[in-house]
Formats: C-alpha cells, structure tokens, sequence
C-alpha cells in the first residue's frame, strides 16, 4: 500500500537534462573531443564530479584534483546560464496536475534528485511549496545509484521504502530507487530503463493508476 512518491527532477519534473547534456557537450568539444546524446545517459543522475569522471575517461583526457574543479565549475556555470530563463512553461505535461492528484489522494511528495542546482530551478518554476520533502544534491554524501538520496526521502516523509514509488528518467537512478528497496518508475526508454518496475514513455502517462498496482 502506498504512501508516498518521490520524484526524480532534472528529466522528471523539467526537461533540464538537455540543458546538463549541452553544457557538457561544450565542454567536451572545448577539450577536442565529441559528446553524444548515447554517452549522455550514463551522466544522468550522476553528480557532477562522478558525471565529469566519465567525461574525461571517454575523452582521454587526464588532469590534476585542481583542473578538475575548474572544469566543473566552467559547466555549472554554462548550465547556470541555460537554467536562469526558465520559468513555469517548462515545467513537463501532467507534472503539476498529478502531484495535485497524488495530494488529493493522500499521498505524499519528495524531490531526490543529485542536483545542487535543485532550489535555484524549483524557485524559477514555482514549485518549491508543492514537495513535502525535499532531498538535493546538497544533502547527500553518495550519488544514485546509490539509494541514499531516496532512503532520506522516505525518512523524512516518515513512511517505509516499501511504501514509495520512484519517477526516474535515469538508469543510475532506477537503480537507486530499486537498491532502496522501492518501487521504480522509468520515464523514456524501455532498452535503458530495462531495471524499472514499470515504464511509461512521458509525463503525459502520469496516472493514478500507476501507483494502484
Ligand atoms: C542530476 C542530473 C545530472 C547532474 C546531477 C548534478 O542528477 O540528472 O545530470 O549531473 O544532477 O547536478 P548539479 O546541478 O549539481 O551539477
Ligand atoms: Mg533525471
């Protein structure tokens, strides 16, 4: 029986993912090498240190403890650019109607999400008031896949880890979810949320029913 939904944000809640997969890319292309929408998924809800490790390994590339939070810097500052002229109409189709939904039926609602940038982008689209909980990237020590981001969700809400559903549109957080003993919902693809309890292709297909399994 559940009690609680804790949703994912960047791809779940707001189409950001394509604003990390573009500031990544520039960085990319300014060390000299290309950087696909493919490789892109294994950065989703990964933290930015651990998403700039994979980027460095795919393009070789091999810099001191110093360089690298420079360059992580440089693309939190691009992708700080690309987020500052967001506003409500990004906010994804059905998101705020089925929260209300969810709310209405009792259940409640937390953001786990690894984004330090987390408080910036819900104070843009007005949704900070929505969450009874909110769990970021500040309040973490250990990135999706590990289920730490999700356990504090649950702890705070004062529910089970049985009692949740995850939305998730990354595979590291699938994995989260599962590994805290939740149920997982995959938003996108099939073929990469292949882990997910259930999977839906996008936010339009939020329904009650998805969680009266
Ligand atoms: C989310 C996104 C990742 C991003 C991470 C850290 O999990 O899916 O793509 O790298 O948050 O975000 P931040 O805003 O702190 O750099
Ligand atoms: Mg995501």
């Amino acid at each position: 029986n559940i009690k609680a939904c804790i949703f994912d944000l960047d791809g779940v809640i707001v189409d950001t993912a394509k604003y990390h997969y573009l500031a990544w890319k520039r960085l990319a292309n300014e060390l000299g090498f290309d950087f696909t929408e493919k490789d892109n998924e294994k950065l989703k809800g990964v933290s930015r240190m651990e998403s700039l490790e994979i980027l460095l390994n795919l393009g070789n590339i091999k810099v001191d403890e110093e360089t690298k939070l420079k360059l992580a810097e440089k693309k939190n500052n691009w992708y700080r650019e690309l987020i500052s002229k967001m506003d409500e109409s990004e906010i994804l189709p059905r998101v705020k109607e089925f929260i209300n939904e969810l709310k209405n039926s009792n259940i409640k609602v937390a953001i786990g999400s690894s984004s330090k940038n987390t408080m910036t982008i819900l104070n843009s689209i007005k949704m900070t008031d929505f969450f009874d909980a909110i769990i970021d990237g500040n309040k973490i020590t250990k990135a999706k896949p590990d289920p730490e981001v999700f356990l504090l969700g649950a702890e705070a809400l004062g529910v089970n880890p049985n009692e949740c559903v995850v939305f998730e549109d990354a595979e590291s957080g699938i994995k989260a979810a599962k590994n805290a003993g939740m149920y997982a919902v995959g938003i996108g693809s099939k073929e990469i949320l292949k882990e997910a309890d259930k999977v839906i292709p996008n936010t339009n297909s939020l329904t009650l029913d998805i969680i009266n399994f």
